[in-house]
């Protein structure tokens, strides 16, 4: 058993606290690679950011569940040496479907989990979320729970319709499970094709416009649980430059799409205090591979496109954190 305190993590519960009543949220990075974990440690270091570290089943699965697990014990010590004396970084497991790899992670280090129990019928969601929560409460870990589905995969569960969350179920879901935090269903989704073009507008240059988010589902749910802290998955904006310039390059997203910044900086000023990006650095690191790639055919070095990768998710992360979420200079 290993404590994420021996390894100076923190949970979630002071810094959602802070988020709330601050008006800001806190990213939730996903990492896969020593990459990305650079990227999203210099950027936070650099605007003093609390930042939550993601690791799904699936960057377990790709990377180590070990490996990753001291990279992140890492990432603690790296920090400091960029000179964020008291670094505010959680370890989080994403999208955990079952108590075994929520306890496993608990058991290794983890300070946060995810039990997503959202596409399980409302009374195994509750167990299912309380057997996780009572574990996790005994280490001081804290738990996320979900309630409502988003659109297209939620890591191995597939649904390709959404159910919104139901304000009406918040209150008791929360108060029997006893979770710390709630994600929920407003109309953001996982990946890069967050919309059909059925659903979109097209603007003057013919470029798609979203439908906006179902703000007031998210009222209604702050309305029933007033300060309670909310996640939103699927929130990757999916910068069109990045798009382009993969476009550019050889590359196939025609029409994908993400949810507008101007929506998240409104739900990061709620209690929405937890945003989680994933696909945007995807999008970051595939652009910036793909140029060197088209612009310098005889490299070879991987440091030769890791480097720019790792400087274009860095540039990506900081303007989450300052433009977007608001959390710089929080931590
Ligand atoms: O919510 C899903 C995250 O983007 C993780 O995706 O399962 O492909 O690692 P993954
Ligand atoms: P995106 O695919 O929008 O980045 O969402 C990531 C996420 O929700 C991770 O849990
Ligand atoms: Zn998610």
């Amino acid at each position: 058993m290993v404590s994420y305190k021996e390894l100076g993590l923190v949970n979630t519960r002071e810094m959602f606290a802070k988020a709330i009543e601050g008006g800001y949220a806190i990213p939730a990075f996903n990492f896969n690679n020593m990459e990305q974990l650079q990227a999203i440690i210099k950027a936070a270091s650099e605007e003093k950011s609390p930042v939550i570290l993601q690791v799904s089943k699936g960057a377990r699965q790709y990377a180590n569940a070990t490996l990753l697990r001291y990279m992140a014990q890492g990432a603690v010590e790296y920090a400091k040496e960029l000179g964020w004396e008291n670094p505010q970084i959680v370890l989080h497991l994403d999208h955990g479907d079952s108590f075994e790899i929520c306890k496993s992670c608990i058991d290794s280090g983890f300070s946060s989990v995810m039990i997503d129990g959202s596409h399980l019928p409302y009374e195994e969601n509750v167990a299912l979320t309380k057997q996780v929560v009572d574990y996790a409460h005994q280490h001081d870990v804290t738990v996320e729970g979900e309630l409502g589905v988003l659109a297209g995969v939620e890591d191995e569960v597939s649904s390709d319709h959404h159910t919104y969350t139901d304000p009406e179920e918040v209150i008791d879901f929360a108060t029997r499970t006893g979770c710390d935090s709630l994600a929920i269903s407003i109309g953001t989704s996982h990946g890069a094709y967050k919309f059909t073009p059925e659903q979109c507008t097209r603007n003057e240059e013919g470029k798609l416009v979203p439908p906006p988010l179902a703000f007031d589902v998210l009222d209604a749910v702050m309305d029933k649980l007033p300060g309670f802290p909310i996640v939103l998955h699927g929130s990757s904006s999916v910068p069109q430059d990045e798009v382009d310039t993969i476009n550019m390059f050889g590359g196939k997203l025609p029409d994908a799409i993400g949810i507008p910044e101007e929506q998240l900086r409104k739900a990061a000023a709620s209690a929405v205090c937890k945003i989680n990006i994933d696909s945007d650095s995807r999008l970051a690191m595939t652009a910036a591979v793909r140029r060197v790639f088209a612009e310098k055919p005889a490299e070879f070095d991987p440091r030769k496109y890791l480097g720019p990768a790792r400087d274009n998710m860095e540039k990506l992360y900081k303007h989450k954190i300052v433009n977007v979420l608001g959390s710089a200079g929080k931590a």
